[in-house]
């Protein structure tokens, strides 16, 4: 376990989302958006890990998700675990859980669907957990864990 704080250094203040399979890593990214993020963001994937095989790690300096933002990772990453940070230390540590009802995140499977041809946000009911399922508000086709495409 002392491998990964080698392989990405400490922060001072921010969020460490830690234990994501490495095949969602870059996923997680598009969810919360980090490309819009100025502050430091530093990221190890592929790094071995006891629990998942090879895990990814993510740090974003100085930035605290509200909890209905950073559960969308739930969809992808149900095992991620996320450590808040001041003053270089773990001061909180918090699971993800998978909310009821997706928006604007996800793609429809259904080529046919208004939010796929025209400018609809798209909106889904969780139906099934922890394998996660999601209706669709609009056409009511289900979108399941494997096709879920991010938008
Ligand atoms: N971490 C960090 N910067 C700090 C403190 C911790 O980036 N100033 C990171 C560690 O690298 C680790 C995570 O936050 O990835 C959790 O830290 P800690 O609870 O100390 O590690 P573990 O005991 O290994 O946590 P767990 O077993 O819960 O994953
Ligand atoms: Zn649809």
């Amino acid at each position: 376990m002392k491998d990964k704080q080698l392989s990405v250094s400490a922060i001072k203040e921010g969020t460490v989302i830690d234990h994501v399979p490495a095949g969602v890593l870059f996923k997680v990214v598009s969810i919360l958006k980090l490309d819009k993020v100025g502050t430091m963001i530093t990221i190890g994937n592929n790094l071995e890990s006891k629990k998942l095989g090879h895990k990814g790690i993510i740090k974003i300096s100085k930035v605290f998700f509200e909890d209905n933002e950073i559960n969308k990772i739930a969809l992808v990453a149900p095992s991620a675990k996320l450590n808040i940070i001041r003053e270089y230390e773990v001061v909180e540590k918090k699971v993800v859980t998978i909310p009821d009802e997706i928006v604007g995140i996800v793609k429809c499977v259904n080529p046919k669907c208004i939010t796929n041809n025209e400018k609809v946000t798209t909106r889904f009911d969780v139906v099934s957990k922890p394998e996660v399922r999601l209706r669709c508000h609009y056409c009511e086709k289900i979108t399941d864990r494997d096709n879920i495409e991010i938008l």
